[in-house]
């Protein structure tokens, strides 16, 4: 950029340190823009303003008025418990623990699910899972999770063997060329309110200064784990580190879309009727509402975001932004006519307004998508298809 003689650049807006209460904020009915500061009059007109100064004010904006601030990244050390070939038809099984920070209380037990025939290093999806790994298949030589396994799974570990084996059509998967890391939710955060404080969140705290009511929820938690298990796979597996996907369906697609949006981890997201808190905005219609979220699940969040209630035009971010924070990675996004709930309409509203932020950055928009298939709220096997598809790896 050129500056006229005796002219002297414009000082990048100061990182965000105070943020006003919910009660000050004004009422803001069009959608909060991409580009123009929060707290100054700067307008961000290039790559490095987005990076240096526009992307790190919306991470601050979504950690204090949604989903909670998370700790810095911590170290991973990992150890191989288990491999067994031909557990999945043409892939080799890996059992690893991952220990987060050198906290023995800290870990994650991860499934490595690799083709063992492929071409080069595989592209891969890596994404939580509800019951535990042992849900995946039906083979008795998966080891079953010890993390806290919830009512909606089952009554115990053991009896989930293979219960969301059409969720993760693995073999097809393998199949197409692609290995999946995966590992139960409930090792990094249980998805219930009473047991929220356990796991990470004794282990880990939300970095100084930051307000406890703005410390991290359940979805920022998640999406932190999540980041940690991308970047491990990147430097451990022999997988290809450039061809990285975080998958999630629906609350895991909160998580999935919050996790690269904060991070440079992964290099596409696929998140699958994530709804509210995820692709769909704020300010749409239609839908769950802040309130609503709010009230059933306490836990996902941060005790900002519940002030949005029926005040959605005060927030001062929409999730439009959480999608161009993706720029100029591949973002794809699935819903279904059907399931109003998630509010299909307000996802599509938010991939079209984000797009702007893939041409500042000089990428093509085409790598936003989003598409809807016929039905209701559930993973089919053939989403499989569109979300691999989509991909284009
Ligand atoms: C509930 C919740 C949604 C969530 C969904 C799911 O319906 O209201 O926000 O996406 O569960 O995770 O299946």
């Amino acid at each position: 950029m050129l500056f006229l003689a005796g002219c002297t650049p414009p000082e990048p807006p100061a990182p965000l340190t105070e943020f006003p209460e919910v009660s000050a904020l004004p009422e803001r009915p069009e959608l909060p823009p991409l580009f123009d500061s929060f707290n100054s009059k700067h307008v961000a007109k290039t790559a490095a303003d987005w990076n240096d100064w526009r992307r790190p004010q919306l991470i601050a904006l979504f950690d204090h008025y949604v989903y909670g601030a998370r700790p810095p990244m911590v170290d991973v050390s990992s150890t191989r418990t288990a491999s067994y070939d031909g557990l999945v038809p043409g892939a080799r099984w890996e059992e690893w623990d991952l220990q987060l920070g050198g906290d023995a209380r800290a870990v994650l037990h991860v499934a490595v699910i690799k083709p063992l025939s492929a071409t080069g290093a595989p592209p891969v999806i890596v994404g939580l899972n509800k019951c535990g790994n042992q849900s995946l298949v039906a083979d008795p030589r998966v080891r079953l999770t010890t993390s806290l396994v919830i009512p909606a799974c089952g009554t115990s570990a053991a009896q989930t063997r293979g219960t969301q084996a059409t969720l993760w059509p693995l073999e097809r998967i393998i199949q197409r060329g692609f290995a999946v890391v995966t590992f139960h939710e409930s090792d990094a955060a249980p998805d219930d309110d009473e047991k929220f404080a356990t796991m990470l969140r004794a282990s880990f705290r939300a970095p100084e200064g930051t307000p406890p009511r703005a410390s991290w929820g359940t979805l920022s938690i998640w999406a932190w784990a999540l980041a940690h298990v991308g970047a491990w796979t990147a430097t451990e597996t022999g997988l290809d580190s450039t061809r990285i996907a975080v998958f999630g369906h629906s609350r895991r697609g909160k998580a999935a879309l919050l996790s690269g949006a904060v991070t440079n981890t992964f290099a596409a997201v696929i998140a699958h009727q994530s709804g509210t808190g995820g692709a769909a905005l704020n300010r749409s219609a239609e839908g769950e509402t802040i309130e609503l979220i709010n009230l059933a699940f306490p836990h996902w969040f941060d005790d900002v975001y519940p002030g949005f209630a029926n005040a959605e035009t005060k927030t001062p971010v929409d999730q439009h932004q959480l999608l161009a924070l993706w720029a100029p990675r591949r973002v794809v996004l699935v819903d279904a006519d059907e399931d109003r709930w998630a509010d299909p309409d307000g996802a599509f509203a938010a991939s079209v307004a984000a797009q702007p932020a893939w041409t500042l950055l000089g990428a093509s928009t085409d790598l936003v998508s989003w598409q809807q298939r016929l039905g209701m709220h559930s993973v089919e096997p053939s989403d499989w298809e569109l979300f691999l598809d989509a991909l284009g790896w």
